[in-house]
């Protein structure tokens, strides 16, 4: 059946649009095997949000686990973003490959309580459908190398690393893989120009040079993407940014008016957006 004609019979979601609904319903509608990245930055059970109380966060992610993995084509990525134990003791390997748990580290996060460390990161886990990833577009996603190329080679003269199992490590002056602890992407403050409002802080709106990573990294142009808890529409905006296909959905009528806004400022040619980057 024509993509057109599944939309007339609401067989499938539109592309390109924020659907107000619950995601659990709504997946139903996304094809099988359609789906080339999912980012899905959804509940971490941890805030006093009623659509946050999760009894157990790591069946939940189980759960969405098992329901995503037919979304996705062969190759396809999902990035799952959580706390760090959002998937511990749960066996999601009969559904998705789990090839990263990346750290977003967060530096100036405040002190919570006296009897534990505060909690610096969030993790994000990258996992692929089968063994390769379709995409993983390095070139487009490196980072500054952290130190000169001089330092880096008197490093590569010292025995250990001319006899190591290693040998030489490669020095590429275009950057690094930016590796799985990602620190140099700041949360959102109160003074972030790109938060949308204040309530959006926190527990809803992620940077989009955090996003932007990630959709660089796993789709290409004309990809689709799929974002089941879309909030105030970070991840839709930077798709159509950088010329991806999306699917959004959120429960809340209120966010997805806020992310047609900053999906409307793109229409204009206003970039809606000021990163803030750790120097
Ligand atoms: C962490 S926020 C996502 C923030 C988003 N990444 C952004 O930058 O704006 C999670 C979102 O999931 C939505 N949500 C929670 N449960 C949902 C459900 N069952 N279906 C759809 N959306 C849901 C919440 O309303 C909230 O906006």
């Amino acid at each position: 059946m024509k993509e057109r004609d599944k939309r007339r019979t609401g067989m499938a979601l539109e592309r390109n649009r924020i659907h107000c609904g619950d995601a659990f319903e709504l997946l139903g509608k996304v094809e099988n095997e359609s789906v080339d990245l999912i980012v899905c930055d959804g509940p971490y059970g941890v805030t006093q949000n009623d659509w946050d109380k999760i009894p157990s966060i790591q069946e939940f992610n189980l759960d969405l686990i098992r329901r995503f993995a037919p979304k996705l084509r062969e190759g396809g990525a999902l990035y799952l973003f959580g706390k760090y134990n959002c998937i511990d003791f749960i066996d999601y390997r009969p559904y998705l490959n789990l090839k990263s748990r990346i750290v977003w580290y967060q530096p100036s996060r405040l002190a919570q309580g006296r009897f534990n460390y505060t909690n610096n990161y969030d993790i994000i886990c990258y996992f692929v459908k089968g063994k390769k990833p379709h995409r993983y577009n390095l070139e487009d996603i490196r980072v500054s190398q952290l130190v000169e190329l001089e330092h880096r080679l008197r490093c590569e003269r010292v025995p250990s690393v001319q006899n190591g199992p290693f040998g030489k490590t490669k020095f590429n002056d275009k950057g690094k893989n930016p590796g799985d602890v990602w620190g140099d992407i700041k949360q959102l403050t109160y003074k972030s120009k790109e938060l949308v409002r204040r309530e959006a802080l926190n527990t809803i709106q992620k940077p989009e040079k955090l996003i932007e990573r990630i959709v660089l990294a796993s789709s290409s142009p004309g990809d689709l993407v799929l974002d089941p808890f879309a909030g105030v529409g970070t991840c839709p905006v930077v798709c159509k940014r950088l010329k991806r296909e999306f699917i959004g959905i959120e429960i809340d009528p209120g966010f997805i008016l806020d992310a047609e806004e900053r999906l409307r400022k793109l229409d204009v040619g206003q970039r809606a957006i000021e990163f803030d980057y750790v120097s």
